[in-house]
């Protein structure tokens, strides 16, 4: 049996510090997204991000100091492919970082949404965003201290939810330095956040990682070429019934050329991929950039090279029907009349009818057999919208979202299914 962990209560509109949180983007294992404003002199105004440590968190030394270590050392990067950040801090207790909002998507709702609409995800998208990657990777790696010193930079969970694609047609990676914190927690009364944490993540490590050994950068190489052969072949490539299979299947390292997979993958690309996924890592790419100038040589020579603003455009028409309701959200936002951005007005309108029961469901006490930790974290709102006497749909944030997409994944049933089943589990409680 596992209990739901803890998330901290949100209204629109809420002060912290300096910023207004305007919107809760995700609510991860370790901490929450929100889309935030702050103000300043003269009507100057700056959309962001806050990422704020979940409170279950915060009272635990070892990994505050640890977060913040990694948060100062991230600090330090700025590059145009990884996510900027402005400001590290802590207001009323709870610890935070501000950084730069991208406007767009993570990588584990494209390829969804893809599905969703009949459209495959090509192939030439999936490079420029792997280069695009590498080179934000080959910069971290590289970093080095004011002295020249190398800071050993690794980011370890490079995967597609820390992937951004932005609808101006940029790439960002999200989380640098932030894995290392969890990897590191060594206190057992956090274990349960690290078990939940790892869980989705677990098939992007690479073997040594696997293996509890040290890691370079050959090991965010590796991952990064895990996702690649995702996205290719539309495979996760490492998969298990539990966490303990699919660490075994890492370290044994047998791996189906993408081709068994699927038609109509290069040749080319197929020997990249491969040596970006050999086991023993002195066999793979030595460095980020080696593997990216592959991929650009590629790309460079093949019918089709896509530029930003192709990948823009693919995104904007992708999400099409999302993106129009987050445009007037944020122009109602930017709006004088609209100030007040907890009056209902500002709140991002929902798809479903408007004149039923809006029930909020808090999970807290909820008891759910045989899930994740992570599955469905303590008082997610869930505003039941009652439409008639069977019809009941729900509205999750995204990244609850994700976690019950791949939850159904793994448990080889829809997303609906799940959806159902985990609906009677709680209405069964209360
Ligand atoms: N700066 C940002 N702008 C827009 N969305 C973001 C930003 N940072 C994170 N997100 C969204 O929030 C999700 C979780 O953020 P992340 O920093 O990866 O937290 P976690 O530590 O929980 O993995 C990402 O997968 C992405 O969808
Ligand atoms: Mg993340």
């Amino acid at each position: 049996m596992v209990k739901p962990l803890g998330s901290s209560e949100f209204k629109p509109g809420q002060t912290f510090g300096k910023y207004t949180l305007i919107d809760r983007i995700a609510i991860g294992g370790m901490a929450e997204i929100f889309l935030a404003r702050q103000a300043g002199v003269e009507g100057f105004e700056k959309t962001i991000a806050v990422k704020k440590i979940r409170p279950h968190l915060t009272h635990d030394e070892n990994f505050v100091r640890m977060f913040l270590n990694e948060a100062k050392l991230a600090a330090q990067l700025s590059h145009p492919n990884i996510v900027q950040i402005y400001d590290l801090g802590k207001i009323n207790d709870s610890y935070f970082i501000a950084m730069e909002y991208v406007s767009g998507r993570d990588m584990s709702r494209v390829i969804p949404k893809c599905k969703s609409l009949g459209i495959p995800f090509p192939m030439e998208y999936a490079l420029k965003i792997t280069s695009a990657a590498l080179e934000a990777l080959y910069y971290a790696h590289n970093k080095t201290d004011a002295q020249g010193h190398p800071l050993h930079i690794v980011h370890r969970d490079a995967t597609p939810e820390n992937i951004l694609v932005a609808f101006s047609g940029s790439v960002k990676i999200a989380d640098f330095g932030i894995a290392k914190a969890t990897a590191q927690l060594g206190d057992g009364r956090t274990e349960n956040t690290r078990a939940g944490e790892i869980k989705g993540k677990l098939s992007y490590m690479s073997p040594e990682q696997c293996m509890g050994k040290d890691v370079d950068h050959r090991s965010d190489i590796f991952s990064l070429a895990v996702v690649l052969y995702e996205w290719l072949t539309g495979f996760k490539l490492f998969s298990g019934d539990n966490d303990l299979a699919v660490m075994n299947n890492i370290i044994e390292g047998k791996i189906y050329p993408p081709s068994y997979f699927k038609d109509g993958i290069p040749e080319v690309v197929e020997t990249i991929l491969m040596k970006a996924l050999e086991k023993d890592r002195k066999k793979r790419y030595q460095s980020a950039w080696d593997m990216q100038f592959d991929i650009d040589t590629f790309l460079a020579s093949n019918e089709f090279t896509p530029s930003s603003i192709h990948l823009s455009n693919f995104m904007k028409q992708l999400f099409k029907d999302e993106l129009d309701k987050e445009q007037e959200f944020l122009a109602r936002l930017h709006s004088p009349a609209n100030r007040t951005p907890s009056s209902p007005s500002a709140k991002v309108p929902h798809t479903a009818q408007q004149t039923t029961d809006v029930i909020e469901l808090d999970t807290s006490n909820v008891i759910l057999e045989d899930l994740p930790a992570d599955a469905f974290p303590e008082s997610t709102p869930l505003p039941l919208q009652r439409a008639g006497p069977v019809d009941v749909t729900v509205h999750l944030d995204k990244g609850s979202y994700r976690r019950l997409t791949d939850l159904a994944e793994r448990k080889q049933q829809t997303p609906a299914e799940l959806a159902e089943h985990l609906l009677k589990a709680i209405l069964k409680t209360i």
